[in-house]
């Protein structure tokens, strides 16, 4: 995800610029830029004069770039992208520059109504040079700019729909930075006689502890030794600095002891940006699926936890689109054989860049299939070997175990399901309504499991000495047993199996005992009572079982021996919550076992290899 940087104040900034910068580079990122006020120039016969630098790469990258050709000044931006629209390359770098080659401009966030806007500047004569969204609103600026940056960019963000936080500065007002946000983060840190903004804290922690944290819409002049705050009309805020208590090492992870929890609290998040502007009249520019397209069937392709959710998206595709969908794990799928039919094939991968599921998309195009890849890293392999490309935007994920990438991974595919089955007719639109306000309260609902781990920390208390845990649940739960007994694994080393429940009495059975838990997730739809006879088997084995239930199931806590609970929704979504609480659970266990959690012992992050 992107990181935004700027300093104003007596000192040189680019050291600062590129120091801050680094402390962001854990967000994630394919491009870095910077942008200065030089105010010694020689060369030409104004006052001051923008300089800036950017390229695809890392900061060391940019690094080399400017250690030749230093710019002094002591205003300046930079800024990390990590790429949504149009892929990593120098054009599509920030800052972004206007036409007067005066303004800069770095922004992390999505501007969603960017085609509109881009139409009516090019018809006004400006000439858009990347593929970006964030250069539109450069463009915007300008055009507004009558001499008052912080008056064009109130006024050019008020015809802005989507999520921005941008930093701007203009060569002839060398005095300023002029930031503003809207859902996207951005603090100003508060130092002596100089100032700070950034995306996140540690960028500025080196330097200051005193952080202001402007709130959406909000827009604020900062200089060398004012704070200006303000809204959108230009009426001021007034607001005071707070002291940070974390220390660097603390802040890089947000207060969070790891990435993995990290981003398990930043589901709530994630599923809105899969959700923005997407949901409503449900559209995916990015396809070139028509209502005439013929197709008999859909494939989906995946590895790990991102074929757990291939699976559960086989349920979700067979209730919503009425459509026959299979599941095939990419390492075995170049040796299936090719059916008549052909199918759409989906390739979900969270880096687009593990080596089976790339040669599984060239294997399903040879065949002839229509190809869709689901992946979260814009401009990945996986985006030069399929038809289209749907992101699924959750933002970096450096914890090796997927957390929040299977979330929306679930929330892309129950998303897409609905737009299949709306253009094939499945759908109408009273039940399609719906779907999609449950799709809306799904933020809701994940934040509520998140701020209530402590039933979930008390549970795995009676895990932590297990040396086998099975994981049972039916339907659309099945693949949800799966991933939760994969998360456990993987970071905890404490062996897990899942299981569809009525499997168990198949042969697991035989390897219950008091030591050995039973996870049974359940939802009180056509399963329950099945799922509950299954629990009650395992019981009567002496196998302690854990109930994974809704809010309003009664009867399970005279059966279970624990229970955990997730909101109401309707069963269709249950694997949202229970996914959520998976990964509490393995958490949890892993920290009470001592694991290093992050970096599993033996996995990576991109599986490159075949
Ligand atoms: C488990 C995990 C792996 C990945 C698998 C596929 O937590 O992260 O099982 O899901 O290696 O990776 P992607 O989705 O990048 O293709």
């Amino acid at each position: 995800m992107c990181g935004i940087v700027g300093y104003i104040g007596p000192k040189q900034a680019q050291p600062i610029l590129i120091e801050s910068l680094k402390r962001l580079e854990y967000r994630g990122y394919d491009s870095a830029g910077i942008a200065i006020i030089n105010e010694e120039t020689k060369k030409t016969s104004k006052k001051s004069e923008l300089i800036f630098r950017k390229d695809q790469g890392t900061i060391d990258n940019l690094t080399s770039i400017l250690d030749n050709n230093t710019i002094s000044g002591r205003v300046g931006i930079s800024h990390t992208r990590w790429a949504t629209h149009g892929p990593p390359s120098k054009k599509n770098a920030h800052p972004h520059i206007d036409c007067t080659g005066k303004l800069a401009l770095v922004h992390n966030g999505i501007i969603e109504n960017y085609n509109q806007l881009k139409d009516k500047l090019i018809k006004k004569g400006h000439e858009i040079v990347s593929e970006t969204d964030t250069e539109i609103l450069v463009h915007l600026i300008e055009d507004n700019y009558n001499g008052d940056l912080a008056m064009a960019v109130r006024k050019s963000l008020k015809t802005v729909k989507g999520s921005y936080a941008i930093a701007v500065i203009h060569e002839t007002e060398p005095d300023r930075i002029v930031v503003a946000r809207n859902e996207s983060p951005l603090i100003l840190g508060v130092g002596s006689n100089e100032n700070f903004i950034a995306s996140d804290v540690p960028a500025v922690l080196k330097y200051t502890k005193r952080v202001i944290y402007l709130h959406n819409k909000e827009i604020s002049i900062v200089n060398n030794n004012s704070i200006e705050i303000m809204d959108l009309d230009g009426n001021t805020i007034e607001r005071d600095w707070q002291e940070i208590t974390w220390n660097l090492e603390d802040a890089e992870k947000g207060g969070f002891e790891h990435y993995m929890l990290k981003e398990i609290f930043e589901e709530t998040k994630a599923i809105r940006e899969v959700l923005r502007g997407r949901v409503g009249e449900i559209i995916f520019p990015e396809l070139s699926i028509y209502s005439n397209t013929i197709f008999h069937g859909i494939k989906i392709i995946a590895c790990g936890t991102s074929y757990h959710a291939s699976l559960t998206g086989k349920y979700i595709f067979e209730r919503l689109t009425r459509l026959p969908t299979t599941v095939e794990m990419a390492s075995e799928y170049r040796y299936s054989e090719p059916t008549h039919d052909t199918p759409l094939v989906i390739l979900i991968t969270q880096s687009g860049e593990t080596a089976d599921t790339l040669a599984a998309a060239r294997e399903a195009r040879r065949r002839g299939c229509r190809t869709i890849a689901l992946t979260n890293v814009v401009g990945s392999s996986i985006t030069r070997e399929v038809d289209d490309i749907i992101y699924i935007r959750v933002g970096p994920e450096i914890s090796v175990a997927a957390t929040k990438s299977f979330v929306g991974q679930l929330i892309t595919l129950y998303l897409l399901a609905i737009f299949i089955a709306e253009v094939l007719g499945h759908l109408k639109p009273e039940p399609a309504k719906e779907l999609k306000e449950t799709l809306r309260t799904l933020p809701s609902v994940v934040e509520r499991v998140v701020n209530n781990t402590s039933e979930i920390k008390n549970m795995v208390k009676s895990l932590v000495s297990a040396k086998h845990i099975f994981y049972i649940g039916r339907n659309i739960n099945y693949p949800s047993a799966l991933e939760g007994a994969l998360k456990l694994k993987e970071i905890s080393y404490i062996h897990a199996e899942g299981f569809p429940a009525g499997e168990l009495k198949h042969g697991p059975l035989a390897l219950l005992t008091k030591d050995t838990p039973v996870i049974a997730i359940l939802s009180k739809d056509h399963t329950y009572d099945k799922i509950v006879s299954n629990l009650i088997e395992a019981s009567a084995r002496n196998a302690p079982v854990i109930a994974i239930t809704s809010e309003s199931d009664d009867e399970i806590q005279n059966i279970a021996d624990q229970v955990l609970y997730y909101p109401d929704v309707p069963s269709l979504f249950s694997p949202v919550p229970v996914a959520v609480i998976l990964q509490l659970v393995a958490y949890y266990t892993a920290k009470k076992c001592g694991c290093t959690i992050d970096k599993p012992r033996n996995l990576a992050k991109s599986v490159t290899v075949e």
